[in-house]
């Protein structure tokens, strides 16, 4: 009578539930964003664990936790480790990691389920959704840094909003990295996949930008950047300063998160060179049409999702929800009887 089970989801069942399907993942994240705007959202700034050998900003184990209402209703946590050298020493994904989603009102465990994918789909569609709502209508070519399967996800989820794009240029420190990535990708969506001497070349002509490297240090000039363009700035540290300062909207996911010690906006907040006024919306608002998006071809607009637990625990939820219906996954048992009530 008491007993509780939960759904475990193995990254294989969260495909079979529709997990590389990129119109679920924009589609519930539109209204994930505007479940933010509303408010209607509880989230606690993430803990970073991160031990004193681990030097490079990649390095982490991140507690993301939150409560998504409207029509979510659902709590949850992801706890997702990065380990910048796994792709190359390990041959294993940076990121990987689990989520869990806890029934709002008993608290108890539903699903434990891969966060791996539904991070790489979340993060992809947010930046569908900006592209979406942000991009010009006749941006054909895109121009990325950092060849990783990040990276290879936006440019799925731009290509999904945009299909005419017919050019992608892509430049990654690694060039084996970046010709496997071409390969792949190339047949996987059917674009012409260039690989860019430097950064420069691959963004100068650029009508979106993507930046999915590690980089530590900001390294992309201002006047590299074309007018009309969006520059979705996934990782942290490549646009120098003077980028955000030409562009002609800074538009963030949620400003709290993205004003944390060492993200690109909080240094130059510190330093006066932003304030808050200088952040025109963020994303949510501009999805509920509370604030303006793009109005001119001309405008440079300057996106900068920091990654929220709320786009993670309601885009679980509806994978979740589809793999009930589907009668997908194991259930597990968390007891057959509780020890004490
Ligand atoms: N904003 C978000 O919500 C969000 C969510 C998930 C991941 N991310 C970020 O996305 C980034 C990429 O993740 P991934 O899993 O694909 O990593 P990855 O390690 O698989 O790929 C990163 C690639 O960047 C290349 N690179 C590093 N520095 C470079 C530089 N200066 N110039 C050119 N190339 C460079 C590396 O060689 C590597 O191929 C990470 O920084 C991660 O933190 C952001």
């Amino acid at each position: 009578m008491n007993r509780v089970d939960f759904l475990y989801l193995s990254q294989e069942d969260i495909i079979k539930a529709g997990g590389l399907d990129f119109n679920i993942f924009i589609d519930t994240l539109e209204k994930i964003l505007g479940t933010h705007a509303k408010g209607d959202f509880v989230q606690p700034l993430k803990p970073y664990l991160k031990r004193k050998e681990q030097t490079h900003v990649a390095d982490r184990i991140i507690a993301m936790p939150s409560y998504v209402g409207g029509d979510f209703d659902i709590s949850g946590i992801k706890w997702i480790s990065s380990a910048s050298q796994n792709p190359v020493k390990y041959n294993l994904p940076r990121a990987s990691g689990v989520i869990i989603l806890n029934d709002s009102e008993k608290g108890i465990p539903v699903a434990v389920m891969d966060a791996t994918l539904i991070n790489l789909m979340r993060t992809a569609a947010v930046s569908g959704v900006a592209t979406k709502y942000l991009a010009r209508e006749n941006s054909r070519k895109i121009g990325i840094i950092g060849a990783g399967i990040i990276g290879k996800m936006q440019v799925k989820a731009v290509h999904n909003v945009i299909p005419e794009i017919n050019e992608i240029k892509v430049y990654d420190l690694n060039k084996e990295r970046a010709i496997h990535w071409s390969n792949t990708l190339e047949k996987e969506i059917g674009v012409k996949i260039i690989i860019a001497k430097s950064a420069q070349d691959a963004l100068q002509n650029a009508d979106i930008i993507i930046t999915s490297t590690t980089a530590e240090e900001g390294y992309i000039e201002g006047d590299w950047i074309k007018k009309g363009s969006l520059f979705l700035n996934v990782s942290l540290n490549d646009p120098k300063f003077d980028v955000i300062l030409k562009a002609d909207k800074i538009i963030v996911d949620d400003w709290e998160q993205c004003n944390r010690k060492d993200k690109v906006l909080n240094k130059m907040y510190k330093q006066k060179l932003i304030s808050e006024q200088d952040i025109h919306a963020e994303l949510g608002e501009i999805v509920l049409k509370q604030k303006t998006g793009r109005i001119s071809e001309d405008e440079i607009i300057f996106f900068n999702p920091m990654g929220m637990s709320v786009e993670d625990i309601g885009s679980a939820y509806t994978i979740y929800k589809r793999a009930k219906d589907l009668g997908i996954g194991t259930t597990l048992s968390l007891w057959e009887k509780p020890i004490g009530v």
